[in-house]
């Protein structure tokens, strides 16, 4: 059967196989135990109405060992042969170019070179899900096969409900994920439902679609070390970036401390890791004793040297060891995994690798003490480095929030808030966010690496024309992203499909796509997917993280996220995700994002004007009634361009008032 036959022929009939477990791949971990004898049998009942009743005495057993062994039931039978991987567009069976577009962002979602669990069907984060099992995905690649532009296909939670009738200027797939009750949010509640089949953690870009590999997360650190040197007024050249982990996201440090062009030093207690990142080219070299780093280090600044090096020990040597020898760290953070810090995400200083990984295991209330331990022996050294002139950022790791669990001094004076500020209250928010400056990106659906190099080209002279009469206010990051996207093709940062990132405007991203949009109609491209991650302007409400630097007491509230997903669905989007969880956790966060087909027609380059404006300005105006100083300059501008635009601006009170 051809690759098209299969993906027409969704659940097939006949039962394939069944499957090896493949030791190969990066599995899922057993999930926690959670279901009840009698909820388990709801859980089969639930797997079993995806068949014929005529496979179900077959099939029970065997979902029955999966729900059993893994904790959950992923069909592994139904996994296809075929390589999993984002084919050229023109290759998938179809009546719809947009539903063909969204096959080529599930496939890549689920491809072995960019998803973490590939046959768990889970793309990054340890649990971001694209569907629950391989049912799901045999039914959603049919339907989307036999779809047309008139019908909108709804997705629950990886399951697909069906195929309504719709119009042509509706979204094609709408996308819902860990959408529940607000009263049953709890991790437990997620656990559960997922066990029964009937809810997932879509993460962010997972469970919509939108995942393009590690590039992501190397921009977004780019724009953070960039900001943060200029946050204290330095040049990066010759100056030093002190951080740590080099595992799944926070091994993107180093590649950004050197494409800003600092010392980076990023400690890592794992060899194993520290070696494959060496071996990929993300860090230049590493160093196994605090006395070479030393050394090290202070050639690198006497010689304004760009070079990261991995220092294979704990984070806290290096920060005592540092202030010992009274080497100035100028920017600092942390991005050990303290979201997880009893099972793993956190080595207490003093003790081996290996000898922590005994103690987790067999000790879990030592291993605790150790962490809590080290914790506070960490942040006693940073704040020597601060008085010293440090500026230290909490990079979205719940670094400050476990240290402040374990008793360390990172308490402000108030005893409410925290002694430093996240990433996203002092650089992110008030210098990008509240200007509209967000992770806009694109796929070229042809596959072709020619295609993404033009679209680079045009991305960047599109940004250095705007760039020419863009306010004061806005051109350090208008730079930033015409460096980042010149130098894009050069860092060789694509992963799967051939997409691409960058930070822009409500007014970048829109004649950044307009003018992809006229390359297509002109046959210079094949058709583009526009996108965005969900940590962005408008997109998530999320109070410690994207959301932390609203301050009108709002950051709790999830108005804005809901608002963005149902006015991008009517505005044009050809398919519109909205998510509970993603990033900090499920209950944490609502975020959402959309997807849109660029085909070179006039009604694309309508959608894209449309959506666009709206997509980014729904979360200016919010933060702008929040009394973000940027956000309110922002918003206005907005008003100036577009005289349909008519945002309710906040009155200042004169503090003494008050
Ligand atoms: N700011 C953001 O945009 C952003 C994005 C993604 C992730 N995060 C957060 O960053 C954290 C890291 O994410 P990840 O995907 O890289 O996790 P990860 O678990 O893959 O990597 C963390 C690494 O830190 C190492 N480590 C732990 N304790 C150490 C210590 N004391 N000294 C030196 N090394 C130590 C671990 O060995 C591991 O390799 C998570 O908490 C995540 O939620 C933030």
């Amino acid at each position: 059967m051809t690759f098209q036959e299969q993906i027409q022929q969704g659940i097939p009939s006949i039962l394939p196989p069944k499957k090896q477990y493949d030791l190969d791949i990066n599995h899922a971990p057993k999930r926690k135990e959670i279901l009840s004898a009698e909820e388990k049998k709801l859980a089969l009942k639930n797997a079993l109405r995806y068949f014929e009743p005529q496979h179900h005495a077959e099939l029970i057993t065997e979902f029955s060992e999966e729900l059993e062994k893994y904790g959950r039931i992923y069909m592994y039978r139904f996994r296809p042969d075929y390589r999993m991987y984002a084919r050229p567009i023109d290759e998938y069976p179809g009546k719809s170019l947009q539903a063909k577009a969204i096959m080529h962002m599930i496939q890549n979602n689920l491809d072995y070179a960019v998803a973490q669990h590939p046959h768990e069907l889970i793309t990054y984060g340890g649990n971001g899900a694209v569907f629950q099992n391989w049912a799901q995905y045999l039914l959603t690649m049919q339907y989307l096969s036999e779809m047309t532009d008139e019908q909108t296909l709804t997705m629950y939670s990886g399951h697909p409900m069906g195929l309504f009738p719709s119009h042509k200027e509706a979204p094609r797939v709408v996308v819902t994920n860990g959408m529940v009750i607000p009263n049953y949010s709890k991790p437990d509640d997620w656990e559960k439902m997922n066990a029964l089949g009937v809810s997932q953690y879509g993460q962010m870009t997972a469970g919509s679609y939108m995942y393009i590999g590690p590039q992501g997360i190397v921009h977004g650190t780019t724009i953070t070390v960039l900001n943060g040197f200029r946050k204290i007024k330095l040049n990066p050249e010759g100056n030093l970036f002190v951080t740590s982990g080099l595992g799944g996201m926070s091994g993107a440090q180093p590649k950004a401390g050197n494409i800003a062009g600092c010392i980076t030093v990023c400690a890592e207690v794992n060899p194993k890791i520290t070696r494959i990142r060496h071996e990929q080219g993300w860090i230049n070299e590493i160093v196994t004793s605090t006395d070479e780093l030393v050394k090290r280090v202070l050639s690198a600044k006497a010689n304004k040297e760009v070079v990261s090096i991995a220092y294979l020990g704990n984070v806290v040597d290096v920060w005592e060891c540092f202030d010992k020898e009274n080497i100035k760290i100028d920017l600092g953070s942390d991005q050990t995994s303290l979201h997880n810090p009893w099972a793993g995400g956190y080595y207490p200083v003093g003790i081996s690798f290996e000898d922590a990984n005994e103690m987790m295991a067999n000790n879990p209330e030592l291993f605790k003490e150790k962490v809590q331990e080290s914790l506070r022996r960490h942040a006693a050294a940073i704040n020597k480095h601060t008085a010293k002139g440090t500026y230290f950022f909490d990079y979205g790791n719940a670094f400050l929030l476990e240290a402040s669990r374990a008793g360390a001094d990172v308490m402000a004076e108030n005893n409410i808030d925290f002694k430093y500020p996240s990433y996203v209250q002092d650089i992110m928010g008030p210098m990008c966010f509240d200007y509209g400056f967000g992770p806009f990106r694109w796929v070229c659906t042809s596959g072709k690496p020619e295609d993404l190099q033009k679209t680079d080209l045009i991305a960047s002279q599109v940004l250095e024309e705007m760039s020419k009469t863009a306010p004061n206010e806005i051109q350090q990051q208008m730079q930033d992203n015409i460096k980042w996207i010149k130098g894009a093709q050069e860092n060789k940062l694509v992963v799967g499909s051939q997409a691409r990132i960058l930070y822009a405007d409500a007014e970048g991203r829109i004649k950044i796509a307009e003018a992809f949009n006229q390359a297509i109609a002109k046959g210079e491209i094949g058709a583009v997917v526009l996108g965005r991650d969900h940590h962005d302007v408008s997109g998530t409400d999320s109070p410690y993280r994207e959301t932390s630097n609203i301050y009108d007491g709002s950051r709790f509230t999830a108005d804005m996220a809901i608002q963005n997903v149902i006015g991008d669905s009517f505005r044009g989007a050809t398919w519109v995700s909205i998510h509970n969880g993603g990033g900090v956790g499920w209950g944490e966060v609502i975020n959402g994002g959309f997807g849109m087909v660029l085909d070179g027609s006039k009604e694309a380059s309508n959608r894209l004007a449309s959506m666009l404006f709206w997509d980014v300005n729904n979360g200016i105006s919010r933060r702008s009634w929040a009394r973000n100083e940027g956000a309110v300059f922002a918003i206005k501008r907005a008003m100036e361009v577009q005289p349909l635009l008519k945002v309710t601006l906040p009155n200042m009170v004169d503090e003494s008032l008050l």
